[in-house]
């Protein structure tokens, strides 16, 4: 059955100490309660090996918030799938609504990304959302549609039951402005039912859908609640252990 999952994206945000300490609140917050739902972190890559000796009993799993099309070889600034395995990082964020922004990355790209974590044993958390532009028109459910065919529908039935998706509407992403409870249930229930239809309700009930946009402590209970909904990718409120915890305990 899927899972409930908390999973923070630290971004491109603290410097070591402040990154250590982060975790090691987090660490002291997860011994000390027990949660609903699976606690995953991103934070920069700099900092992944140091996060895997901190939660070295998997306290929180951790995630990349990026990985390489390409496996090895001359492609400076990059890390390999195989790198972040050989680490122990259990999987990866991809396709982020910020590297498709700014760093040119399409649906394409992105397909290749998911397909060479899940060689290396990596956990691809796969993100898509529409543009305002794109809600405006009404073209959200289409937009959905295309992006999550693209990356994912090339992908085997037992191969898919691995990858988390993330719905990350673009303009509820560090906003302030979320998508209501209603929503993101819609694109919820429309990802699930487009994977239903291509690889059986089976399948489609194994995934996870969290949800990602200006989740906060005060939000986060009413839209965990939606029946599609399996929890949410968290930025901004993923950086102090107050903001974070509060939002884990919407599941309490
Ligand atoms: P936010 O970011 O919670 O700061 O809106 C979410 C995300 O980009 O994953």
């Amino acid at each position: 059955m899927r899972k409930n999952i908390v999973a923070g994206n630290w971004k491109m945000n603290k410097n070591h100490p402040e990154a250590k300490e982060l975790m090691e609140k987090l660490l002291e917050y997860k011994k000390g309660h027990s949660t609903n739902c699976e606690v995953y972190i991103a934070p920069p890559a700099v900092y992944l090996s140091e996060a895997k000796n901190i939660f070295a009993n998997k306290e929180i799993l951790v995630f990349s918030q990026e990985i390489s099309a390409h496996s090895s070889g001359a492609y400076t600034g990059e890390i390999s799938a195989e790198m972040l395995a050989s680490l122990k990082v259990e999987g990866s964020i991809i396709g982020h609504s910020e590297r498709r922004k700014y760093f040119g990355e399409t649906d394409e790209i992105i397909s290749e990304k998911i397909k060479i974590a899940l060689e290396n044993g990596l956990i691809p958390i796969y993100c898509n959302g529409e543009t305002l532009e794109e809600r405006k028109e009404n073209r959200h459910l289409q937009v959905i549609q295309q992006q999550t065919e693209t990356a994912l529908f090339q992908l085997s039935a037992e191969q898919i039951q691995k990858v988390i998706i993330a719905y990350e509407p673009v303009w509820a992403i560090g906003t302030g402005e979320t998508a209501t409870p209603e929503q993101a249930q819609e694109i919820h229930a429309h990802i699930r039912g487009l994977i239903a239809q291509k690889y059986g309700e089976n399948v489609a009930n194994e995934i996870s859908i969290l949800y990602g946009g200006s989740v906060k402590p005060s939000n986060a209970k009413e839209i965990f609640s939606q029946p599609d909904v399996d929890g949410g990718l968290i930025g901004g409120a993923a950086l102090n252990v107050e903001n974070f915890s509060a939002i884990i305990e919407a599941f309490n």
